[in-house]
Formats: structure tokens, sequence, C-alpha cells
């Protein structure tokens, strides 16, 4: 019997935890469900399909996942007919769903990374067989092509370039549960770029683990690589900012950098995540380049591109780090004078090589060290943002901030965010008509994390 029935449209709920990868892979899973009739809910409460797209990165984003399920349990008590479901990174752990199968009885449907193209199936399973529980998690998979995306930001949109990670960072477990690398043809790539720069679309975020080895899978070899992808997507018209991330400081070739430099609408801005300062520990973190290899790198970014911008990711407590290696990393955020940072205590992942490294680093230590840490890039992103003052920048208007909607924000092409008021303005009537375009602004405060600015017309 189908209790499952029902005569309104239906609702989904998808929550999303993790890095942008899992922010566009709910985009995707989001425009699957509304082709196939579903209507966004606002809050899980109203949901008759509830998703949890999940990360498996630190611990903290694995305990995040739990607490969250706890508290749908009410909802499945109320309405037993609703549909939960857990996909994304974590899912693709054979202990995860182990754990879900075991504890969480009222989770529905778990699917993976490489799967959620079947979503709409595999729900359509649950609904029609009455099968109860669906596990359906794939080891490896080729990702469907022309799949629909449903965007909150009709401006900006995330695109995919490569799939997979092939680098095993010793800390890591992205390749555990995103596979190999697998770039995606360039001509479907071009195709979406032009369509959504049809779609009104002003700037794109190409995404990969590492998209610095976009192409390097393609037969023959090297037939095209990053640095033309860009030249490529840079000549599409009404396009005007190109953006990317991650970029692996082991393969950012001088190519890319001087396509960096030439390709005009190429954003002034690489997050080019270093880990730590220590040659010992970069080694033991397999990350395969030195300290004096990455100094010299963003040495030719700053020769070739002077006003860039440059952000990083940055991991204390990694198994062996000492107080004199921390203090390399130190040294080394202090001689880049990063603009930005992430920085993450150590954590360590089952199944990954360091999790079984000796010297594992006592968790107050790694506190302790990260306060430093942060202590430092705080003030170097303070100083960063204090040297825009006086600047007059391009930003693109994304909208009106959730606190404070009389204060609307835009980034400049450095990445920086910018607060301004948009009722002065004078040929623009409504705030509302500055979404999505690129205005001007005198940039006129430096604050830790954001700028903020006046209009210049
Ligand atoms: N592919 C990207 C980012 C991967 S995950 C890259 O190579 O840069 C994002 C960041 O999380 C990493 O850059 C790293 O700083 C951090 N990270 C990854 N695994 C971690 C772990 N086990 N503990 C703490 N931080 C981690
Ligand atoms: Fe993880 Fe390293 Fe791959 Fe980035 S490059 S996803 S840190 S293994
Ligand atoms: Fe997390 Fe998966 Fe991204 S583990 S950081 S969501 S690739």
């Amino acid at each position: 019997m189908n209790c499952r029935k029902h005569t309104r449209t239906e609702k989904y709920f998808i929550q999303t935890f993790g890095c942008q990868m899992n922010v566009h892979d709910s985009e995707v899973m989001s425009g699957l469900l509304e082709q196939s009739g579903y209507e966004r809910a606002s809050a899980p409460e109203e949901a008759d399909l509830i998703l949890l797209n999940t990360c498996c990165v630190r611990e903290n984003a694995e305990n995040r996942l739990y607490g969250h399920l706890g508290n749908l349990k009410p909802i499945k008590d109320q309405r037993p007919e609703t549909i939960i479901g857990v996909c994304g990174c974590m899912a693709q752990q054979a202990e995860q769903q182990e754990r879900i199968r075991d504890k969480f009885p009222y989770i529905d449907l778990v699917f993976g990374t490489h799967n959620l193209h079947r979503l709409p199936e595999l729900i359509q399973e649950i609904k029609q067989t009455g099968v109860g529980r669906l596990f359906e998690v794939w080891a490896e998979g080729e990702r469907a092509e022309d799949l629909p995306a449903r965007r909150d930001n009709p401006y900006q949109a995330w695109v995919n370039i490569i799939y997979g990670c092939n680098n095993f960072c010793t800390y890591c477990i992205v390749p555990y549960v995103r596979g190999r690398e697998k770039s995606r043809r360039p001509e479907k790539i071009l195709a979406e770029v032009e369509r959504l720069a049809k779609e009104g679309v002003k700037e794109v975020t190409l995404l990969g683990q590492n998209v610095n080895s976009y192409g390097l899978d393609f037969p023959p070899a090297k037939s095209m690589d990053f640095p033309d992808l860009l030249a490529k997507i840079n000549k599409i018209d009404g396009i005007s900012r190109i953006r990317f991330q991650t970029s692996h400081p082991k393969d950012l070739s001088d190519k890319l950098i001087q396509e960096m430099a030439e390709g005009e609408k190429i954003c002034e801005h690489i997050h080019l995540p270093v880990q730590a300062g220590s040659d010992k520990i970069l080694t033991a973190m397999n990350r395969k380049y030195t300290r004096e290899h990455y100094l010299n790198l963003i040495r030719k970014l700053r020769a070739a591109i002077p006003e860039i911008i440059i952000t990083t990711d940055l991991i204390v407590g990694f198994p062996g780090e000492e107080e004199a290696d921390f203090m390399d990393t130190l040294s080394l955020v202090q001689e880049v004078g990063y603009d930005g940072a992430f920085t993450f205590a150590y954590s360590p992942r089952a199944g990954t090589k360091a999790a079984s490294l000796p010297g594992q680093v006592e968790e107050e230590v790694k506190m302790e060290r990260l306060h430093r840490l942060i202590e430092v890039t705080n003030s170097l992103a303070k100083a960063s943002n204090l040297r825009q003052v006086g600047k007059v920048e391009k930003i693109l208007v994304e909208g009106a901030s959730e606190k404070r909607p009389e204060i609307y924000s835009g980034r400049t092409r450095g990445n920086k965010l910018v607060l301004f008021d948009p009722t002065t303005h004078s040929r623009i009537k409504r705030a509302e008509d500055l979404i999505g375009k690129e205005i001007t602004v005198y940039i006129k405060e430096g604050l830790t994390y954001t700028l903020k600015g006046r209009i210049v017309e």
C-alpha cells in the first residue's frame, strides 16, 4: 500500500554542510527535485522530503550532522510519511552508513556523491515499492552531465570543472569520499558558462579540489589545461568576472600566472592553501612543495598581478608538529602577509595516513596554537583591509544584509566584502535594482572582516 500519496505539491528541504562543492551539489539536487515536481520548503517542519548534504573533512562537521539528525526525530514521529535522507561526503563512508543503519532507524535514504543524479528515482523507489529504507552508495562513478541546478543568486554561479582528488594529502579524507580526478569535457563547461551568461549570470566560480590539475587526465595528455580553459571562458560575452578554487601550490604554473595577469575577466584573487610553514610538516603532509617554492610562487604572483589578494588555509597540530614547526607557520604567514586565512586544528580522520602517525598533538596544544595563529591572521586581515581604504573599487552588488536590510553588500574583484548604503545612488530608485550590477565605490573604512564603502558615480 502506498501510504505516501499526496494531493498537494510536495515540498523539499536541503540542509548543506561543507564546502562549495557540496553547496553546488545541493543546487543540483534542488534542480532535480523541482524538475520532478517538488517545491522548496522554508523549514524542515514543512517538508515532505528532508535531505542532509554532509561533510566529513573534520570531526566537528560530523558531530554537527548527528546533532541535526537527532533534531529531526520529532518531525518523523509526528509525520511518519516524511522522507529523511543523508547524502554527501559522510554518506560515502562505510562506518557512517553502519552508524545510520543501526542508530538512526528513522533515516529512510542514504546515497553518496557519485549517484546524486539518481535522487528522483531513489525517491520513487521508496514511495512506490514501499521498500522502506534505501541505501545506495557508489564507490566511484561518472557524474551525469546536463543536470539542472537551482541557484539562489541569479548573478553568480558555481561551475564544476574537475571532480575528485588524486593528491592524498595525508590528513585529508576528500580523496576517499570524492574519488579520483575526473575533468569535465571543455565543450560541456563552455556550453554551461554560455548558457549561464544568457540567463544573466555575471560571475562564475570554477570549482575543483585542485583546479590546476584540470585536463591532465584527458587523452592525449595535456591537450587542454586549466590556463587554456580560463582563456576560453574569458572570451564568453556577458560574463564579467571569473573566479576559481582551489589551487594547489604544487601545480600552479607560470602559464596560469600569465593567464591571470592577461585575462581581463579573471579576478585578482587567489586562494592558495599552504597548510604549514615548515618543510618537515609539509613533507609529512605529502603536499609536494617546500616553503621556499611556495614563497617563490607568491613573489611571482605579486610581480605579475600587483594588486592580487591572497588567502590561504592553515592547519595547526599536525602529528609531529613541534613548537619550532609552528613558529615556521607563523613566520610564513607574516612573510606572505595574507589578506585572509581559514585556520583549522588538525582533526584525525579514520583511514587517512596521518591518523595513525606517531606524535599526535594534544588537544590543548592545538587550541593554544590555533588561538595564537588566529591572532596573527586577524591582524593581517585588518591590515589588508586598512590598505584598501581610499581606493576606488568596482563591486558586484549581492543584496541586503539579513540583519540590517538598509545595508547592502557586494564584493570587489579581490573578493573583499564591502558594505554600503544603497540609497545614495542618484539614478537608482529602488535599492533592489542595484542587485547584480557592478557599481563603483570609494572604500572609506577597513574592519577585520569587511570594508565600508560609499557609492561613487
Ligand atoms: N582541495 C582543497 C581544500 C580541501 S578541504 C585544497 O587542497 O586546498 C579544505 C581545507 O580543510 C584544507 O585546505 C585543509 O586546510 C582543511 N583540512 C582538510 N583536512 C583536514 C583535517 N583532517 N584536519 C584539519 N583540517 C583539515
Ligand atoms: Fe584534500 Fe589535499 Fe586533495 Fe585538497 S589536495 S582535497 S587537501 S587531498
Ligand atoms: Fe567536506 Fe566533502 Fe567538501 S568532505 S570539505 S563537503 S568535498
